[in-house]
């Protein structure tokens, strides 16, 4: 009898607590929270002054080189290297040809379709550096850093399988991914990917050069210095 006299009050004031209580009444102190996730970042609002810089503008004009979302740098055929400002949208695999898709019908093609020049082997290391080494590393040893951070299996250049690829195929991989490596063809301009994969080739030269591959003039200079 007593225990459900107990029951039923304490019943009734949870009751009256949910039903008078607490009942969006804005608090002073601030909520306990659990996850603040992100809820609270330092940023400036458009057309807010911000103390951060010397004449007080929080807005600022975008840093020289800035590259809208979705565009890249323009990289026509004839000018491989553009660094004027102008902008186009990544080709991407705009047409059917050799050099837009590293085939030849079904069969994949070789051969560098721009000029190599000491300019295009320059950029295509830069480029290569950039988009590439992180997994690759900066020899193509499939050593790069993010082979520490949990990317697994990242091909070695240096193994007959792809020293043998063509260039076609290398291209298309650049352009299109293989398994769990993604595909650049949105990020890198045509004639960059190209670049990389000359850059490739000289990468792989490198680590499996032999005497013959040096000019002959070069050779006795290379021969003094053989351990
Ligand atoms: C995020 C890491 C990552 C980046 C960045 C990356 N790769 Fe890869 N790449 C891989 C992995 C992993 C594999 C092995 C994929 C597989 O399982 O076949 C691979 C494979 C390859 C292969 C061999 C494909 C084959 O047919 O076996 C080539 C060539 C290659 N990458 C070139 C490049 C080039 C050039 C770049 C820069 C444009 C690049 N990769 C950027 C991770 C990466």
């Amino acid at each position: 009898m007593l225990r459900t006299f107990f029951i039923v009050l304490g019943l009734s004031l949870v009751l009256l607590v949910a039903v008078t209580g607490l009942r969006g009444q804005k608090g002073k102190k601030t909520p306990i929270e659990i996850f603040p996730d992100m809820d609270h970042q330092p940023k400036v609002k458009s057309q807010v002054p911000s103390g951060f810089f010397a004449d007080f503008r929080g807005d600022r004009l975008p840093v020289s080189g800035t590259v809208p979302m979705g565009y890249a740098m323009p990289v026509s055929k004839e000018d491989p290297l553009p660094d004027d400002g102008k902008y186009a949208t990544v080709q991407f695999s705009s047409g059917t040809s050799y050099e837009d898709t590293g085939r030849f019908g079904d069969h994949w093609g070789t051969g560098i379709p721009i000029p190599v020049t000491a300019e295009l082997m320059q950029r295509g290391g830069e480029r290569y550096m950039i988009f590439c080494a992180v997994c690759h590393g900066t020899s193509g040893a499939g050593n790069g850093v993010a082979g520490q951070y949990g990317m697994a299996a990242i091909a070695s250049y240096h193994q007959d399988r792809l020293r043998t690829m063509s260039d076609g195929e290398i291209f298309n991989t650049i352009t299109h991914g293989k398994n769990t490596m993604l595909g650049y063809g949105g990020k890198i301009p045509l004639n960059d990917r190209w670049a990389i994969v000359a850059y490739v080739r000289a990468l792989q030269l490198s680590q499996n050069a032999t005497m013959a591959d040096v000019p002959p003039e070069k050779r006795a200079k290379l021969e003094a210095v053989k351990p």
